[in-house]
């Protein structure tokens, strides 16, 4: 196996105005400049739209790299309160998560539509974050594999590679909830997932990184990281306290 460089990454939802977001951009690089050059991780924080700009300015020089949390399909145009790839790129952004659970629910993304999403975004020459999950529901349905693998099959970009493409797995039921997926659980759905990206992209499924996302904390994460699949992680609540999100991230050393 190759070894897979662990990404912490932040997703800060709707939460911050300026003064909050800015205090926290700055907190977090402060901290991540003093792991230096040799910090065994990768580290991101995927703001509101509205400080994008800002933590932009916040973190230069400090190693974190800056991402937005959805973006649009189209590169320009007629689409009122939507943010174009292009433009997440022109203010600073490295990265962009789409398919999360909240927008699949709250907007009805479908994995075609997160495909696309995550399509124009590599052309527009971001990353991307691509994020599938059950319910509670389907995993008690005993469906979790091949929800799963039904995601992933049908979200996963054309051109995805290892440099430009990350997996987050998150259950839908441990996002915001506190419970956490015990690290046999995520490690069993890691696996699968690794397992039909190489039926996908071939030999390129074991530099992917795939992460691990839902009621991620200092004290979980760890033994999450430990698990052969688990290449870090995509920290909500956590992520909004720069002492909560840099024990996650001393976690991945
Ligand atoms: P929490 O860490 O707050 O559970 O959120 C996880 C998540 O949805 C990250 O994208």
């Amino acid at each position: 196996m190759t070894a897979r460089r662990p990404l912490i990454a932040g997703n800060w939802k709707m939460n911050g105005l300026l003064a909050d977001g800015r205090a926290l951009a700055a907190g977090v690089a402060e901290k991540r400049k003093a792991f230096g050059e040799s910090a065994p991780f990768d580290m991101l924080v995927c703001p509101p739209f509205t400080l994008v700009t800002a933590v932009v300015d916040a973190v230069a020089g400090s190693g974190v790299e800056v991402g937005g949390q959805d973006c649009h399909t189209a590169e320009k145009g007629a689409h009122t309160g939507d943010v174009g790839p292009a433009m997440l790129k022109d203010a600073g952004c490295a990265y962009v998560i789409v398919g999360h659970s909240e927008r699949r629910t709250d907007h009805g993304e479908t994995d075609a539509v997160v495909k696309a999403k995550a399509e124009a975004a590599l052309a527009a020459g971001l990353k991307v974050i691509v994020c599938i999950g059950e319910t509670l529901e389907e995993r008690e349905a005993g469906q979790t594999l091949d929800v799963n693998k039904r995601q992933l099959n049908g979200s996963l970009p054309a051109g995805a590679s290892a440099e430009n493409c990350v997996i987050a797995y998150e259950p839908v039921w441990a996002i915001g909830t506190g419970k956490v997926a015990t690290p046999e659980q995520a490690q069993e759905v890691h696996a699968a997932i690794r397992a039909e990206l190489k039926g996908l992209v071939g030999g390129i499924a074991e530099d992917m990184r795939i992460l691990y996302g839902g009621s991620m904390k200092p004290g979980n994460a760890a033994e999450l990281m430990a698990q052969t699949d688990i290449d870090g992680g995509l920290i909500g609540g956590a992520s909004l306290k720069v002492d909560d999100f840099i024990g996650i991230a001393e976690a991945a050393g």
